[in-house]
């Protein structure tokens, strides 16, 4: 089947995209610019490196230069909620901020997002939301065949990505949640902020006293071929999971992944988490039902070179 040609870009060409830091990694400009062609929308998505320090310089150009939406990828989640103009209850249930909706009046004097609206005047606002935490959850149970409710699991991370996990998880009805982080501190305020949320959770800090039914890397430590494996390896070794998921999709097996596949535990990448977070996303920006499948195989092929995952 031959590919859909984009509109080519023009004056009026709708504009979207991921910002973080590294992201030359990121898939995600092949996925959603495979569903604007799709959909033939005349909207294009970039990926620009953008420091955290830059963060909120970045926002404030996108608010004046018209962009209709933004992801928002490492490190960026956590120091995002406090440049919102309005948070969602999802970025406020989850703590973090992946998805930026810009936001106008319509001629009604209703907040619109701005992909909506041909012409605006009048202020911009900016609306945090997070499609992260549903997204991980799904892609555990269609990629990894697991259910978080009932679970023992082991969570490597606590910034954005981690927090918004862990947090999903403990109102998923997981039995026991083991937060592990490079920086002991953020997983100690993490694990006191579930404990008060959700008491029937069983949270600790550090790392396992028992198998647990998966480990869950929401660190990025992984994205860079120099990167330590996010796991001490001696003091709790892989095997001692069913399955491990990791929410790094490139380079599509990290070392975290290969050491688990070798100690026979199922494993999956967070190609799943990417598309269904990427989905939601183009929903809330185009207000348009996200063309699934076509998405699921930009990406594919963008992170395998192939028509198929292995
Ligand atoms: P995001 O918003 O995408 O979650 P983040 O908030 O910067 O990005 O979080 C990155 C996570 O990866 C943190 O848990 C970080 O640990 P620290 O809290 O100690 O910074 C973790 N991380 C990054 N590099 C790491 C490494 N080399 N080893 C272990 N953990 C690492």
């Amino acid at each position: 089947m031959s590919e859909p040609v984009p509109k080519p870009v023009t004056a009026s060409t709708r504009l979207a995209a991921v910002w973080g830091a590294p992201i030359r990694h990121s898939a995600s400009p092949a996925m959603h610019n495979a569903a604007f062609a799709v959909l033939g929308l005349d909207w294009r998505y970039l990926a620009c490196e953008v420091e955290p320090e830059r963060l909120a310089v970045a926002l404030e150009g996108a608010r004046v230069m018209g962009f209709c939406g933004v992801n928002l990828t490492v490190p960026h989640k956590r120091l995002a909620l406090e440049m919102m103009d309005e948070l969602d209850p999802s970025a406020e249930a989850w703590g973090a901020v992946n998805t930026v909706v810009f936001e106008a009046e319509n001629a009604e004097g209703v907040w619109t997002p701005v992909g909506l609206l041909k012409n605006f005047r009048g202020p911009v606002r900016l609306r945090g939301y997070n499609t992260d935490a549903d997204a991980i959850v799904r892609s555990l149970r269609e990629d990894l065949l697991m259910e978080p409710r009932g679970a023992r699991v082991l969570l490597l991370g606590a910034g954005g990505a981690g927090r918004a996990a862990a947090l999903r998880l403990a109102d998923e009805g997981v039995e026991t949640l083991w937060l592990q982080n490079r920086t002991e501190s953020k997983a100690v305020e993490l694990a006191a902020e579930i404990a008060d949320r959700f008491p029937a959770v069983d949270v600790r800090t550090g790392l396992p006293d028992s198998d647990v039914e998966f480990i869950l890397n929401a660190t990025s430590s992984g994205l860079k071929a120099e990167d330590p494996i996010p796991l001490d390896l001696e003091a709790y070794p892989v095997a001692r999971a069913d399955a491990v998921y990791d929410m790094i999709y490139r380079p599509s097996e990290t070392p975290l992944l290969k050491a688990a596949r070798e100690a026979g535990c199922r494993t999956a990448n967070g190609l799943g988490m990417l598309l269904y977070q990427g989905a939601a996303a183009f929903e809330l920006w185009t207000q348009r039902p996200a063309p699934i499948e076509a998405m699921r195989a930009a990406l594919v092929r963008e992170v395998y070179g192939t028509g198929e995952s292995r």
